[in-house]
This record gives structure tokens, C-alpha cells and sequence, in this order.
């Protein structure tokens, strides 16, 4: 059994001394990740920013403020809590999604870079705050992911401004003289294949060969991880060998001196260094089916429901128990609240613990309380292997009390 990077017996004691459902995240792991990323980029003038939407847990964002990372921030609530943090606002990228006007001033007095993805966007930023600088996003007509609700780019997204409208984007500017420092795009998630990041990274070079001036061009995240086994994972060298050598002549080709690269995943350097931690309930069997019930549920981990995504489910109590085929189960009210179904997992009994794998990114950020469940607890695992819980587990006197709370009610 793999639980990777995990040992085995550290998440049985951490189940057993906080309790289930609890998300453990590894530093090491992430350390590794970003480390290994940033070797294959080696030659290119290159600033990292993480995209904290795959999760933002201060200890984790703690330790890509210390790597030198920068971030990709898109809402006032990411802003804030960064900037409490103490990221470096010349570090950090505005990229929010259909802004208010309120939430540009908010982030231009931050003195963040506001990333615009629709030319009303920069209008409205040019009248508000002519004469500053900003990003674009651009839109490659270009998309890709792991599941359609994950493709930013293309005919059929919202996101960013088609790239066949530049000259409306340089007419906007030069309106309101707004200086075209970045340009960026993010076409996806879940990208196992260079061969479509680079098709997309040719667009963006091609379209800032028309920006003298720019000060860094942002090719986005969208970098995937291998969740089944045998899944090939990205071919880092192949990265290097095409699309970091064809940035590395671009740049040297480009008039502008002060040219910066910038990658911003999230997935990348954290679904690896997370596992979420459960117990199972119920050992249910109907006519064509087996059900092992869990005591977490979508609200925990929303991605198998959202996008059918295969998270590798291990059991921790009996790892050489024969397999058998489940349909594991949460416990919330819904049917599509699922984590795998016809999956072959060893032997379960009721008490079990389980360990779902490579859940450190868009697991507990996508997060919710939904049937009034509190959210599970987390731990951190710090690089000499001692795990330190992070955040408590509300009990459900403290939640109801809580959310009571909220309405000014007791
Ligand atoms: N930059 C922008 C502008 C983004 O919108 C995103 C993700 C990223 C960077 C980071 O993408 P990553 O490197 O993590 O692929 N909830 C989905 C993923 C949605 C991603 C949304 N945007 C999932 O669980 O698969």
C-alpha cells in the first residue's frame, strides 16, 4: 500500500489523537515541489506566484512567502489575509473575476497588480485610476483540464479578453494612458501535457512581441499531478527542453530589460503533500452493492461530486486485507455525495480508518458546512516529520453556537 509521501502508522496516530475527518499536510512535500519546479526553469528570469485558491492554510502560505513566492489572489478575503501574512504587495497579483469597483480601489490602495480580464474592466480602471499600471489577461482561445468545468480558456469561456481584440485592449490603454506592465493567461487545470501548455505559451509570447514596455509575462498555472497509479506525471525535462528554451530565446529576442517570467500554480506544489482522514461508519450491502460510509462527505472533499475525480482511497487499518469492491460513501444528504465508486479497496470493517490521497489542493479550500457538518480538522507535518494540529475540529455545540452567533442569536 502507497501513501505516499506519508507514513502509515504517523496518520493512524494523528487520526487516533485529533480524530476524524482531518486533512494532514506534509512541508516536505511541498518543499520539494516548488524546489524541483524551480530547477527545471533554471536560465529564464523567472518569479513564482502559488495560486492560494488550492489552499490557503496560513503554515502553508507561510512556507511559499519563505520560498520567495509571490501569489495569485483572486478575492478581497485572499487579499487580505495575504497581505496579513506579509507578502510583498509588488509580489502579488490581483486576478478576481468580475470585480466591483470597490474591489479595484481596494486592491490598487494595496498596491497590488491589478490582473483585468475584460475590456468593461479596464475601462472602468482607467476612469477610476488612469495612468496606473495593470495586467491583462488574455484569453489564447487556447483551453484545457482534467474536466470541462475547469477549462478557462477557449471560445467558451468567461475568462480573460479574446486575443484577437488586442488593439481594443492598446486603444483602452493609450485612453487612459494605463501602462501594460503584464500580460497573463491561465487556460486551465489539471494539464498533464506539454505539448498544450506550450501551444498556448507560443500565443502569449507572440502577442507581447506588441508590448515594448512590459515588465513581466505571466503563462499561468494549470500544471497537473498524477492522482491514478500509472498516471504519467508532467515530463518536467521535456518542459525545460521546449517550452523554458523557447521562453529563454523570447526573451533575450524582446526589447523590453527588465523582462519576468512568471508560473503561478497551485495544484502543482500542494495535491501531493495533502491526505484526508476518515473513518468508516457503515458497512452497508443492498443487492448489486457494497457501501462503506464515511464520517466526512462532499462538504469535505468536493471534487469526486464536482468533477468525478479519482482520489486514491487507502485503508489504514488492514492495508493487506484482500480487496473488495466499494462504493465509498460520505455523510451528507445527497447522491451525488460520493469519494469512489466500484473501486477496489482492501478489505473494510466499520471503524476503519482510511487515507484519501493527494487531497492538499482544492480540498479544503473548496470546503463547505454544508448539513451543518464543522470542517475537518488539520494537521501539519513539519520537515523533521513532527505533526502539529493546525486547526480544531468545532464540535457541534461550538458550530451551532457559532453560526447562532452570526444572526446575533445565543
Ligand atoms: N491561475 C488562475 C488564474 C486560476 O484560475 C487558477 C485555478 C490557477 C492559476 C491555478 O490552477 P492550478 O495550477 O491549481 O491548476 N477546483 C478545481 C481546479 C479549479 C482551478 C481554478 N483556477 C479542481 O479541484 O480540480
Amino acid at each position: 500500500m502507497s501513501t505516499h509521501p506519508f507514513h502509515p502508522g504517523l496518520l493512524k496516530q494523528i487520526a487516533a489523537g485529533h480524530g476524524t475527518p482531518v486533512y494532514v499536510y506534509d512541508e516536505a512535500t511541498i518543499l520539494a515541489r516548488i524546489n524541483e519546479f524551480k530547477a527545471h526553469l533554471e536560465g529564464i528570469p523567472v518569479r513564482l506566484l502559488y495560486a492560494m485558491k488550492a489552499n490557503h492554510c496560513p503554515p502553508l502560505l507561510d512556507v511559499m512567502r519563505r520560498c520567495g513566492l509571490g501569489i495569485d489572489a483572486v478575492s478581497p478575503g485572499e487579499l487580505e489575509l495575504v497581505l496579513r501574512l506579509g507578502f510583498d504587495p509588488a509580489h502579488i497579483l490581483y486576478s478576481a473575476n468580475n470585480m466591483t469597483d470597490h474591489e479595484m480601489r481596494y486592491a490598487v490602495e494595496a498596491g497590488v497588480t491589478m490582473n483585468i480580464g475584460e475590456l468593461s474592466g479596464l475601462r472602468r480602471l482607467g476612469e477610476a485610476f488612469g495612468e496606473s499600471d495593470v495586467c491583462v489577461r488574455i484569453n489564447p482561445q487556447i483551453g484545457a483540464g482534467h474536466h470541462a468545468h475547469v477549462v478557462t480558456g477557449g471560445d467558451r469561456s468567461k475568462f480573460g479578453i479574446p486575443v484577437e481584440q488586442m488593439d481594443r485592449v492598446l486603444d483602452v490603454a493609450a485612453r487612459y494612458d494605463l501602462r501594460i506592465v503584464g500580460l497573463h493567461q491561465h487556460i486551465g487545470s489539471g494539464i498533464l501535457s506539454t505539448e498544450i501548455l506550450w501551444n498556448a505559451a507560443a500565443v502569449i509570447l507572440e502577442t507581447a512581441r506588441r508590448l515594448n514596455d512590459l515588465q513581466f509575462i505571466n503563462v499561468g498555472g494549470g500544471l497537473g499531478v498524477p492522482y491514478r497509479a500509472g498516471e504519467a506525471p508532467l515530463d518536467l525535462a521535456e518542459f525545460r527542453s521546449t517550452i523554458v528554451a523557447s521562453i529563454r530565446k523570447f526573451v533575450a529576442s524582446h526589447p523590453s530589460k527588465s523582462l519576468e517570467i512568471r508560473f503561478e500554480p497551485g495544484r502543482y506544489f500542494t495535491a501531493e503533500s495533502g491526505v484526508l482522514l476518515s473513518r468508516v461508519n457503515t458497512i452497508k450491502r443492498t443487492g448489486s452493492r457494497t457501501f462503506a460510509g464515511l464520517d466526512t462527505g462532499m462538504g469535505h472533499l468536493l471534487r469526486p461530486a464536482l468533477y468525478d475525480a479519482w482520489h486514491t482511497i487507502c485503508n489504514l487499518s488492514r492495508p493487506d486485507g484482500t480487496p473488495k469492491t466499494y462504493d465509498v460513501v460520505g455523510n451528507i444528504c445527497e447522491s451525488a455525495d460520493f469519494f469512489a465508486r466500484d473501486r477496489g479497496v482492501p478489505e473494510l470493517a466499520e471503524g476503519d480508518i482510511v487515507a484519501i490521497l493527494d487531497t492538499g489542493a482544492y480540498g479544503m479550500s473548496l470546503s463547505s458546512t454544508y448539513n451543518m457538518r464543522p470542517l475537518p480538522a488539520e494537521v501539519w507535518i513539519h520537515t523533521d516529520g513532527t505533526p502539529e494540529l493546525i486547526r480544531r475540529r468545532l464540535t457541534p455545540t461550538e458550530f451551532a453556537m457559532a453560526y447562532l452567533n452570526e444572526y446575533g442569536r445565543r
